[in-house]
């Protein structure tokens, strides 16, 4: 199973959001992260055809998905990053008009089983519209994953989830990537880190950098230092170094920074996380 994107640009207008973007996808869990405008949800929006793009080819197992029509289409499950959830329908009502629109044969057991593991089965016959925020974002997660998808895309699912939630949405995206290629953006490091094979660093329509994130992180080894000061010292590190993190225990202050160089006679380096050089990459 691969998916290979060769090349493809898009802009809107003068604006280019995509600039010859070139990678093949496996089976397992990719993670898109960049700044907001980097092209994200661009990028997403053309391999769900829902966007046409200006140059380019992507194809699914040799063959041009422009051409593979509703094959194609059975083989997507998509999560947007604004989903919209029909108020009037239950959460249950909703996974089964999604599995008819998938043509999904008999989708009890499946409806059933994605509701639990999104913990919305106990709430499964209340209305959309009484939802909170991180329930309608589960509904949509679970709307994706309905059919058993082959391509799963999904765009910041877990924005706005408390963090069991968090944890719940990530290990379960984990469990069901084994025989899919999962792609999700996202702006949350950490939710991806020990989940992703694959960490793609996009910069204004442009793979910076594309690896696994323990491969990334190593990146910064030896560029991450912890450092004990004062607060009135804080100021002055700031404007000399990138501060990666500001903790204080109400007498010390412990600064998190980026520095190719030891910063000072008490700095004490410290294990680089992929969040580490996500910073150092964007941070230029
Ligand atoms: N419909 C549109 N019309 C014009 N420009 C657009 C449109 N959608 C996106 N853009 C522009 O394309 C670029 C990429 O946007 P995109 O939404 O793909 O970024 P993103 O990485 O998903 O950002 P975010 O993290 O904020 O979701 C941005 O410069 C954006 O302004
Ligand atoms: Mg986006």
């Amino acid at each position: 199973m691969e998916l290979s994107i060769n090349n493809v640009s898009k802009s809107y207008k003068q604006n280019k959001a995509l600039s010859g973007f070139t990678l093949s996808f496996s089976p397992g869990v990719y993670a898109l992260l960049g700044p907001n405008g980097s092209g994200k949800s661009t990028l997403m929006n053309i391999i769900t055809g829902n966007l046409k793009k200006d140059s380019g080819v992507i194809t699914y197992n040799g063959k041009d998905i422009s051409k593979m029509g509703e094959e194609y289409l059975g083989l997507l499950g998509y999560m947007p990053q604004y989903p919209g959830i029909y108020p009037q329908f239950t959460a249950e009502e909703y996974l089964y008009y999604i599995a008819a629109l998938k043509g999904v044969d008999d989708p009890g057991e499946q409806v059933t089983e994605i509701l639990c593991a999104v913990e919305l089965d106990d709430v499964r016959s209340m209305k959309t519209s009484t939802f909170s925020g991180g329930m309608k974002q589960r509904l949509a997660l679970a709307q994706a994953v309905i059919g058993d998808p082959k391509i799963l895309l999904l765009d910041e699912p877990t924005a706005g989830l408390d963090p069991k939630q968090r944890i719940a949405v990530r290990n379960y995206i984990s469990k069901i990537s084994l025989d899919k290629i999962v792609i999700i953006a996202t702006h949350v490091v950490s939710d991806i880190e020990y989940i992703a094979k694959t960490a793609i660093f996009l910069k204004k329509g442009v793979i910076a950098d594309c690896g696994a994130p323990s491969a990334l992180a190593q990146k910064s080894d030896g560029r991450v230092w912890v450092i004990k000061c004062g607060s009135e010292q804080v100021t002055s590190y700031q404007n000399k170094y990138k501060v990666i993190n500001i903790h204080s225990d109400g007498t010390d202050v412990n600064l998190r920074v980026l520095s190719d160089a030891k910063p000072c006679d008490t700095a004490a380096p410290a294990a680089p996380t992929l969040e580490d050089e996500y910073i150092r990459v964007f941070a230029v």
